[in-house]
């Protein structure tokens, strides 16, 4: 019987595990601070995804004014707190992720062809791990979530003058930032294994439609490098939250291009 950690393997198999503990730990700390911070969210045309859409809230970007009365107050509020499980829940379930972090986080197994902890193996059969299945699910509110980010990046091009109080045209930094960061969430969710099982066609079967064959290519070409684009919608989501967060505290200043 092989012992757990066990393996013929000559090369650092434990070096990508590891790497990958390190982005998504560092991730989810940072991302948890900045969601209950509630405040330093949104500058002049600008708003953080990590609160967008802001369904209550503050900011002048908030859909229905300001914190409702029935938020229980044990909790704070952070407008955060109310969107946010869904792109969690999207990343946690992502087929990709539950592949990294069960090697990452709790070695089951510790790497491919390296031993596992445990003799019996139930996949993802039975609870807890058959709550995965919930990612289509996600995914359709993902999709949503992409189309409200580059509404964010349009609205990113037009600042508002402090004199006249007309709104202008222009584009800033934080522009490119908030574009880039919608662009890389789109190619990560429009290249998911289940958005490509959902415009693919019927049950094992491929749609004859030119046109859904046609968005069918272009998600398996995204889903190719799906890895590539979860890292870095994931770095780009929180370099988005740090830029508008530094520059609506004064510490980074944001420099319009036009
Ligand atoms: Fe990764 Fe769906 S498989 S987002």
């Amino acid at each position: 019987m092989n012992h757990f950690g066990q393996t013929a393997r000559k090369d650092l198999w434990w070096v990508r595990p590891l790497l990958v503990f390190i982005g998504l730990f560092s991730f989810i700390v940072y991302a948890t601070w900045a969601a209950f911070q509630g405040e330093h969210y949104a500058v002049g045309p600008y708003i953080s995804p990590f609160y967008s859409p802001e369904i209550f809230g503050n900011s002048p970007h908030s859909w229905f004014g300001p914190k409702p009365s029935w938020w229980p107050t044990v909790l704070g509020f952070s407008p955060a707190l109310l969107i946010l499980w869904a792109p969690g829940g999207m990343r946690f379930t992502c087929y990709y992720y539950r592949g990294a972090y069960y090697k990452s986080f709790w070695a089951d197994p510790p790497a491919c062809a390296v031993s596992e902890p445990r003799k019996t193996y139930r996949g993802e059969n039975s609870l807890p791990l058959i709550l995965q299945n919930a990612h289509r699910y996600f995914l359709y509110l993902a999709i949503l979530f992409v189309i409200v980010l580059f509404y964010d990046a349009w609205k990113a091009l037009w600042f508002t003058d402090p004199t006249t109080g007309q709104e202008h045209f222009g584009m800033g930094v934080g522009t490119i930032v908030l574009t880039l960061n919608a662009t890389l969430l789109g190619g990560y969710t429009f290249g998911c294994h289940s958005f490509r099982h959902l415009v693919g066609g019927f049950k094992d079967q491929l749609s004859k439609s030119p046109v859904q064959r046609k968005v069918y290519t272009c998600a398996s070409c995204l889903n190719k490098r799906h890895m590539n684009w979860a890292w870095c919608s994931l770095f780009g989501v929180a370099f988005a939250d740090i830029y508008v967060r530094l520059c609506s505290m004064g510490i980074w200043t944001d420099w319009r291009i036009f």
